[in-house]
């Protein structure tokens, strides 16, 4: 029988993506950084430098693992070795959580190296619903799962996202992860109220937060998470924050990655932003 621990992981402030460019400088100047989430792929190593480097960082900041492989929607039978690589990391760091995301990245062995999003549909609803609980009693942890951007949606849809988002959660007893970000990029480029969704997703299974920059291309709004979080962003974040109270915040930044002093100012804004708005609301 599994045994997931159910108790509800702490509040950790606001923290960064964990980059390698910022190696060095968060260890000689980690003020300001109140936690990390790690990309879990980079580290799914037995040994070597990448593990060196983690160690040092775990042993300064609480950490959180982020994955992108674990493909909760995907038809595919879930990877064994890959949850077996991920449990072995999260048994040597014991971050403070895992995630992942709400998406498919590949069919019949196929990697497509992105998220794409699912058909909200009851068929998928259920198939992803025990595909979480699979990976909740294989990691014995509840899971995060992260709301994707998009630029399609399927005519079969029976829900909106966020009512698929919220009922995977409630059903299979897994915590959520919201990029505000995300919703956003998804919400102009669907033609939706970014705050229905906000208003939609139930308060008491929001863990993270993820804060992000992104571009506009010709016709669509693209996550590149390559530009600072951009003012609609932070202004979705304010009313996040005013539903869902104090949220683990964190902002990623894949591309373009500027000195660690940007990223810094901007989680003080972040900051300064919230906690007042925390406080408010609690
Ligand atoms: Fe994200």
């Amino acid at each position: 029988m599994s045994a997931i621990d159910k108790n509800r992981p702490p509040y950790l402030g606001y923290g960064l993506g964990l980059r390698v460019e910022h190696y060095q400088s968060l260890l000689d100047h980690p003020q300001g950084v109140d936690w990390l989430e790690i990309i879990s792929e980079n580290y799914l190593v037995p040994g070597g430098l990448p593990l060196v480097w983690l160690e040092r960082f775990r042993a300064r900041f609480p950490l959180a693992m982020h994955g992108v492989s674990l493909s909760i929607g995907g038809t595919d039978p879930l990877d064994e070795g890959y949850l077996a690589r991920l449990d072995a990391l999260a048994r040597r760091i014991e971050p403070a959580w895992v995630s992942d995301h709400l998406c498919w990245t590949g069919v019949q062995g196929v990697n497509l190296h992105d998220l794409m999003p699912l058909p909200y549909t009851e068929e998928a609803l259920e198939h992803v619903v025990a595909r979480v609980r699979q990976v909740q009693d294989r990691l014995q942890r509840r899971i995060l799962l992260e709301n994707v951007s998009s630029y399609i949606r399927f005519a079969q849809a029976q829900l909106e996202e966020w009512e698929f988002l919220a009922e995977v959660a409630r059903r299979a007893d897994c915590l959520i992860l919201l990029d505000i970000n995300n919703i956003y990029v998804s919400a102009c480029n669907h033609g939706f109220d970014p705050m229905r969704y906000i208003d939609g997703v139930p308060v008491e299974r929001v863990q993270q937060f993820h804060l992000a920059g992104h571009e506009h291309g010709a016709a669509l709004l693209v996550d590149t998470h390559d530009a600072p979080v951009p003012s609609p962003v932070w202004a979705l974040y304010e009313a996040a924050v005013r539903r869902f109270g104090a949220v683990s915040t964190m902002i990623e930044r894949d591309d373009h990655i500027p000195p660690l002093s940007e990223l810094l100012a901007e989680l003080e804004h972040a900051r300064r932003l919230a906690e007042p708005l925390a406080r408010a609301a609690a």
